[in-house]
């Protein structure tokens, strides 16, 4: 097996979970790759700067200085969202295949264009949906695929999430564009729980590396935090192929217990997580009693998964990607069509309270009832204007498929 030469770019935030991973892997002795250099101008900043300088690691501030004394096979890119198609394009126009993280970029585009970068270098790009990689969902993908469970009755989801002021007081939290014009589109379903929608659409998918493009989106969305830009709840239901019946909320500024679940039914089971035990298990119930324990799509083993399976696909391009830019269109055309179509939607004050996590020292503002409404949305499978909530507005309708670039309708 040929070693495979890594450049990381972005070693603060969540990089750090790719120089934790390396700085361990390499401690094992684990040979497979070499770190030829890391890319950040605030380096310094990184959980594993100390780590990197020890071991002699050279630090640039721009890809181009990097490749201009250096080769890689493998880009693996952490950096804030705005940034990743220009990176992306740098890194495959100097022959390094790529994992990028989530979401790829903000806009359809975007993701054409490195489609086109991908198709005229011949690398690949793969895309940092770590429950994508993971042998839980892979195998429950697999089971699903061989028609173990009979056809898709139903999919849905819901992810309440709590941010403090910390999270989003920074410099492309919860933001359109960046100071160049740059489109960041960052949002509670965009980004921070962006898995969850993706997981639904990638499950119903008709291949391994595929996800089902819905055919149908009725979309509501709201702004709870005052002081933050984009909207920060998102509730829509439609139909995936099929006719199969889907519906999905998330938030991060909903009062009350946080919450993260999902429940898909077919003909002949139920698969379940986080909904009768809470433990982070995918299971599958069957018809004839029995019970399938996929297992944890986000244990430590799992999150790191990805890289080790782009690492192994540098080496030998038999190894299959089972999250590339065709497989996060669903979730990418979904969510420009929310932005683009439903006009901003502020929740009334008489809704809002502020919290405190006395734990963070932090503050957020937060809408009370909406969070128990929404519970009560995903029981019946109905979206809150069709259950007549005083705060709701209707919902817009759309076909993602048909969508091809977002234009800024309500951008700020
Ligand atoms: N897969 C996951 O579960 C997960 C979790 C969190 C974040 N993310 C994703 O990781 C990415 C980074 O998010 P974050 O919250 O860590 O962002 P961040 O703002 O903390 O930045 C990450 C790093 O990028 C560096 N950086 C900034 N400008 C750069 C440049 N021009 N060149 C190179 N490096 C630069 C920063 O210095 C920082 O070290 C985002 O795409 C985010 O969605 C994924």
């Amino acid at each position: 097996m040929k070693q495979i030469k890594i450049v990381q770019v972005g070693i603060g935030g969540y990089g750090a979970t790719y120089t934790g991973y390396y700085k361990d892997a390499l401690a094992r002795g684990d040979d497979s790759f070499k770190l030829e250099g890391i890319v950040d101008p605030y380096a310094a900043k990184g959980a594993d700067y100390a780590w990197a300088v020890e071991q002699g690691l050279p630090i640039y501030n721009t890809l181009e200085e990097f490749y201009a004394e250096h080769a890689a096979d493998l880009a693996t890119i952490a950096t804030p969202i705005q940034l990743h198609r220009e990176q992306c394009v740098t890194a495959m126009r100097h022959g390094s295949n790529v994992l990028v993280e989530k979401p790829l970029c903000a806009t359809i585009q975007d993701a054409e264009i490195l489609q086109r970068t991908c198709n005229e270098t011949g690398k690949f790009l793969a895309v940092g949906f770590q429950w994508s990689f993971s042998k839980p969902i892979l195998d429950l993908k697999r089971d699903i695929l061989a028609g173990r469970f009979g056809k898709p009755v139903g999919m849905r989801g819901f992810v309440s999430w709590q941010r403090y002021l910390s999270y989003y007081n920074h410099t492309w939290k919860g933001r359109y564009r960046d100071g160049q014009g740059r489109w960041i589109l960052d949002s509670v379903i965009t980004n921070a729980t962006a898995h969850y929608l993706h997981n639904l659409y990638f499950v119903a998918g008709a291949g391994l590396d595929e996800a089902a493009m819905p055919t149908r989106v009725l979309a509501e969305s709201y702004k709870v935090k005052p002081d933050m830009l984009t909207p920060d709840v998102f509730v829509l239901r439609g139909e995936l192929p099929g006719d199969v019946p889907f519906w999905f909320a998330s938030s991060y500024s909903l009062a009350g217990d946080t919450v993260t679940t999902f429940e898909f039914r077919y003909e002949h089971a139920v698969v379940r997580f986080n909904i009768d035990e809470n433990d982070d298990t995918v299971r599958a119930q069957l018809d004839d009693g029995s019970e399938i324990v996929y297992g944890n799509p986000q244990s430590s083993d799992e999150r790191s998964r990805k890289i080790r399976t782009c690492i192994a696909a540098a080496d030998d391009p038999s190894v299959q990607l089972t999250c590339t830019i065709k497989t996060i269109l669903p979730h990418l055309n979904t969510c420009n069509g929310m932005f683009d179509l439903i006009p901003p939607q502020p929740v009334d004050a008489r809704y809002l309270v502020e919290q405190h996590d006395t734990n963070a020292n932090d503050t957020g503002i937060f809408a009370k009832t909406l969070r128990d409404g929404l519970l009560m949305a995903y029981g019946e499978g109905k979206l809150p204007s069709e259950l007549g909530y005083s705060w709701s507005k209707p919902a817009v309708v759309f076909n993602p498929g048909t969508i091809t670039d977002y234009q800024g309708t309500y951008a700020v």
